[in-house]
């Protein structure tokens, strides 16, 4: 089951049934207060009006291809967050893991309230992904990381497989002898990751994407081939594409229309069946983006459980699709 659903996330939530996921991971829109944009351009040779010198000097002109945004300002953070994380812990599983994702801003409050639904117990640990990318502070240390709660349902019982963590390297390889030099080390609550390459295959333009190498990682020590994942801030479907490449299932919720968008390009090869989306689709790319193997059960508004539209896609599922171009990151 690989659900993408277009949704306010409560009402849909409200139609999820009691412990039946694996791993809920969510990266809400940090409060920042700004509307968070991603262009997208693309660049063409033009010896004539060329605004950029690239390559072996030949002169280049930019073509602004479109740019998705969405707004990430709430008067009341908490108060919108709230509903949503009690949500999440009721349709977790009794072994389940739930993970936050955030930033300095937030998480100490975040923190706070997770203590508060899930009971101080049930706080496992706070990882840094640190990064290394853009502009530097002149007034202050630049500020280089988001931080990932991760809470267990049950502190006593749940899924942790050790075994499945990838390797880094040891920082002096000299002092610990060359077979557990080759091996490398396990990682700690503190991931240096570099964000989604602005010229890497990863990227979907898709503002604030994570990269799939954190993600996959969590999937995968959290989780069990066929599980399931939930990630109910969905946005380009980082944890959809992580879920299927580590083969298990998941659900992911969004109420952007340039979110869903972009899950149909990333995700219809991983037979993601799209949900209360058609004429989000249809407005894209009707040739190319198939309605999920003919609609399914929907989640419409009010939590209330509907029967989708069941026409056929058009075209065959998996058909290649182009993304756009763009660099998400906070
Ligand atoms: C920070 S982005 C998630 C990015 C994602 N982790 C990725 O790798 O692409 C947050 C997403 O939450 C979505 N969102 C915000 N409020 C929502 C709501 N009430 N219901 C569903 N989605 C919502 C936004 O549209 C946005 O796509």
């Amino acid at each position: 089951m690989r659900r993408v659903i277009f949704a306010d996330n409560l009402e849909a939530l409200a139609a999820l049934p009691d412990e039946s996921v694996a791993l809920v991971y969510i990266d809400p829109p940090f409060n920042t207060g700004r509307t968070q944009t991603r262009t997208t351009l693309r660049t063409v040779r033009d010896a004539q009006h060329g605004d950029r010198t690239g390559f072996q000097g030949k002169r280049y002109r930019s073509i602004r291809l479109g740019s998705t945004s969405y707004r990430d300002t709430f008067d009341d953070y908490l108060g919108f967050l709230e509903p949503r994380l009690s949500e999440a812990r009721r349709v977790l599983a009794k072994d389940g893991a739930f993970f936050l994702h955030l930033d300095y801003r937030e998480v100490h409050y975040c923190k706070v309230l997770l203590d508060q639904l899930f009971g101080r117990a049930s706080f496992m640990n706070e990882i840094i992904w640190a990064y290394d990318y853009g502009a530097r502070s002149k007034s202050r240390w630049s500020a280089k990381h988001d931080n990932i709660l991760w809470y267990a349902k049950d502190p006593k019982h749940y899924t942790f497989n050790f075994a499945e963590m990838d390797r880094i390297p040891y920082m002096a390889p000299g002092l610990v002898g060359a077979e557990k030099a080759a091996r490398g080390k396990t990682p700690t609550d503190v991931w240096w990751h570099t964000i989604v390459s602005p010229g890497g295959r990863e990227k979907t333009g898709y503002a604030t994407q994570k990269p799939l190498g954190v993600i996959e990682r969590i999937v995968k020590v959290h989780t069990n081939p066929g599980d399931l994942v939930l990630d109910f801030f969905a946005g380009s479907g980082t944890t959809g594409e992580a879920a299927a490449r580590l083969g298990r299932n998941f659900i992911l919720i969004d109420n952007n229309p340039a979110a869903i968008r972009t899950m149909a390009r990333r995700l219809t090869p991983h037979g993601a069946i799209f949900e209360n989306c058609e004429g989000v689709l249809e407005r894209v790319n009707p040739e190319a983006l198939p309605l999920g193997g003919g609609g399914g059960t929907a989640v419409g508004s009010g939590g209330r459980r509907w029967t989708g539209d069941r026409r056929r896609a058009s075209t065959a599922r998996g058909r290649k699709v182009r993304a756009p171009q763009g660099q998400g990151d906070r």
